[in-house]
């Protein structure tokens, strides 16, 4: 397992349990990637075919070969000068003002355990679950060096990427891209999937055969975004749910980014992944280092729900952190749809009082408790308590709510600045701006200048003293707006200020987790603009959309599944008629959908009758029985809610002893047909028994057969069947013995 050389042939290969990557070092040096999919065996370099291509130029080293070119051969970096017309990971100017760059190998390094990134997020793993392998290539004219970092985990059937460029040489050069990852396949028929959406509909799922030309994705927004996912899945065209070969890449990154696939002239596909390159300039002086974020993959050959298992578990074992990494989470009631900017404590009070009745956990005080911030043209910025109109300091609020048993969250938004705020005519020049122009506002609000470290500073000190004054055991860190303008008045060269902010923001983060370890922190970005690996490094949740719509947010987990585990996903239970979509969605279905993710509420339960108090008090008693098979069972989609009108998926403990079904019908119609929903991950001889209907099942009649949803005349019915596996395996004609009347476990 992990990392093995061979020096004769020069050749990597980097094992996982199922899968195996390989690469190789040839007669002139060049990295070429050779392989990566489902273990192999031995060197597959005999991929490598070398034919005279028209219009391909060659290397000088090749001399008179015409058959042996960068335009042609499968690389692992391949950067701008080398003859490689396809898209690129790597791209310098010199100071002479060329294009150049010829990377060659130099040598390599293997360690145990796994590489960490300074300032940035990163999978980290314990030395025996992990290694590092660090290839170090060089240009020989500039001595830059390329230092591309793998990091393995067997385990998890996970391959991590990063790069570090570091400046050997005399003169200074301007870095103007760098991707994380590169991957390039010889051959291959592949679908490309991706996650595209807006605000309040992220993250829908696009599917599309990979045709001549390139695909691009990213975000120019300084943020992940809403439009797109910084992840994509490449799939054999055939693979399914279960069955078929797949390799997902994420990024470990919460700015801007750039996802491409490219068909090529030979019918070679690429997938490179990284920083967006647009207006990327990165000065790097003799002496320095840049180092790019990290690039999760993984590949599955039993099709796209291994894929999404991969991740997931990686994500939550070995990508989240602190107390709530893997723990259950508490679930809340947030004031912001049932209140918005019109409260006072009494209000945030009333609200807790409600939420203890129901059984939930905690009362989260969202937007409006700060300086001058009763609509969204003011306050940003001035992160002190509004004590005149909460009517008591926050420390008696929090006592109030603690003592009725509940924990007590807070709303907060760092990065930003309303111009009509004190901080903001303190420090007008504390924001990304033009000099001379006019910035684009989005939500009346600038954006504060996060790549200057006094910036970070002052808000990280607002930030400490109002969660210092109380027991405050939740904080979500919210994000509004897109990026423009970028412009610091540090006077920093432009092309590297939203890296840098990046790294203003992750070292805030950072400072915030190690000082209040036990603090949960939810992450927001306009619901989920900014849902990455970047941020789950430091939020191990996230609130998936500003969209409570329950038949809205089918899709939008449903999307969010292929690349976040569940416990990523903040969903909560809202108001009917639905604030963003006008629809009345009954409360089961509301509950069934916020239950697939990390659960809670978002209302004021005052106008509510009193059976629908009870229903909502069930549902409290129901989640936190299942709440470790959400967050931890393996999750499968059973339908997809783009083309099926039942949205179906299930939760499987690991052992395979208990599963649980949710589905949601989007629509109904007269006469409607029956459904009927195979589940999976099943032992197929296993008994299953429905722990409401007392009714018992094959494990292989629930996969192969189905069970049987049958209509009702009722708008968005949902289901949820809870099946547990009884002992005994009915060959004696029975499903279980007859003492065995409790479930086995
Ligand atoms: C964003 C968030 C919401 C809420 C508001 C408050 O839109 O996504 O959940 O916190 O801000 O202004």
């Amino acid at each position: 397992m992990g990392i093995k050389y061979d020096e004769g042939k020069q050749t990597f290969t980097l094992d996982t349990f199922n899968t195996t990557y390989q690469m190789q070092v040839d007669r002139y040096g060049f990295l070429l990637h050779l392989y990566y999919g489902k273990t192999v065996k031995g060197s597959v370099d005999y991929l490598l075919t070398y034919l005279d291509r028209g219009f391909s130029g060659n290397p000088y080293d090749a001399g008179k070969d015409r058959t042996y070119s960068m335009d042609v051969l499968p690389q692992e970096f391949p950067c701008h000068g080398t003859g490689d017309y396809r898209g690129t990971a790597f791209a310098m100017q010199e100071e002479s003002g060329a294009y150049a760059c010829d990377f060659r190998y130099k040598r390599h390094e293997v360690r145990k355990g796994k590489y960490g990134l300074p300032g940035l997020p990163a999978v980290y793993a314990e030395e025996k679950e992990a290694d590092t392998l660090e290839i170090i290539l060089e240009d020989n004219v500039t001595r830059i060096q390329a230092h591309l970092l793998y990091g393995v985990l067997p385990g998890h059937d996970i391959i991590t990427r990063s790069v570090r460029i570091e400046n050997a040489g005399e003169q200074k050069v301007s870095l103007l891209k760098v991707q994380s990852a590169c991957i390039d396949f010889t051959n291959g028929d592949f679908d490309l999937i991706t996650f595209y959406g807006r605000h309040a509909m992220e993250r829908n799922y696009q599917r599309e055969p990979l045709a001549h030309g390139s695909f691009v994705i990213g975000s120019r927004r300084g943020t992940s975004s809403h439009q797109y996912s910084p992840m994509m899945i490449l799939a054999e065209r055939a693979a399914s749910e279960d069955a078929g070969g797949c390799l997902g890449l994420s990024f470990v990154y919460s700015g801007g980014f750039k996802a491409e696939a490219e068909l090529d002239q030979y019918g070679q596909t690429r997938l490179l992944m990284g920083l967006s390159d647009e207006r990327f300039c990165y000065p790097l002086d003799p002496g320095g280092t840049f180092t790019a974020p990290e690039v999760m993959m993984t590949y599955s050959s039993e099709g796209l729900s291994r894929l999404s298992h991969n991740l997931h578990r990686c994500m939550r074992a070995n990508l989240c952190r602190g107390k709530y990494k893997e723990a259950v989470r508490p679930v809340l009631l947030n004031s912001w749809e049932a209140a918005y900017f019109d409260f006072d404590g009494e209000t945030i009070y009333r609200l807790a009082r409600q939420a203890a009745e129901a059984g939930i956990d905690m009362i989260v005080m969202d937007d409006g408790w700060f300086g001058k911030r009763d609509d969204d043209y003011s306050g940003l910025g001035d992160w002190k308590v509004n004590e005149q109109k909460l009517g008591m300091t926050l420390g008696r609020l929090i006592e109030r709510v603690n003592a009725l048993g509940l924990k007590f969250g807070i709303w907060m938004e760092p990065e930003m600045v309303s111009e009509d705020s004190e901080l903001y005519r303190q420090h007008p020049d504390w924001v990304l701006k033009i000099p001379g122009r006019n910035p684009v506002r989005a939500r009346y609000q600038l954006v504060l200048d996060f790549s200057r470290k006094e910036v970070v500073d002052a808000m990280f000190s607002q930030i400490c003293s109002v969660l210092d004054e109380g027991n405050i055991e939740y904080m979500k860190w919210d994000m509004n707006r897109s990026i423009c303008d970028v412009y610091s008045a540090s006077g920093e060269n432009e092309g590297k200020v939203l890296y840098d902010y990046m790294l203003g923001l992750y070292d805030i983060l950072e400072r915030l987790c190690k000082k209040y370890p036990d603090m949960l922190m939810e992450g927001c970005s306009g619901g989920g603009g900014r849902f990455d690996a970047g941020m789950l490094y430091y939020t191990p949740q996230i609130w998936c959309s500003d969209n409570t719509d329950a038949i809205d947010r089918l899709r939008i987990q449903y999307g969010t599944s292929f690349g976040y585990p569940i416990s990523a996903v903040g969903s909560h239970v809202s108001a009917v008629p639905n604030h963003q979509t006008g629809r009345t969605v009954p409360m089961r279905a509301r509950a069934v959908t916020a239950m697939a993710g990390s659960f809670g509420y978002e209302l004021d339960m005052n106008g509510l009758s009193e059976e629908e108090k009870e229903e909502i008090r069930v549902q409290i008693r129901t989640y936190k029985a299942d709440a470790a098979l959400i967050r931890q069972g393996l999750y499968y989609r059973l339908t997809n809610p783009f083309e099926d009108e039942l949205c179906a998926w299930e939760f499987v403990s690991d052992d395979g002893e208990e599963a649980l079904l949710f589905a949601v019908r989007q629509n109904n119609h007269g006469n409607m047909t029956v459904s009927y929903v195979r589940l999976r991950g099943l032992c197929p001889e296993g008994v299953y028994e429905d722990m409401e209907t007392k009714k018992q099942y094959f494990g292989s009649a629930l996969m192969e057969a189905g069970l049987v949803l049958a209509p009702k005349i009722e708008e968005y019915e949902s289901y949820r069947v809870h099946l547990r596996r009884r002992e005994g395996n009915g060959e004696d004609g029975r499903y279980f013995s007859e003492k065995d009347g409790e479930a086995s476990r």
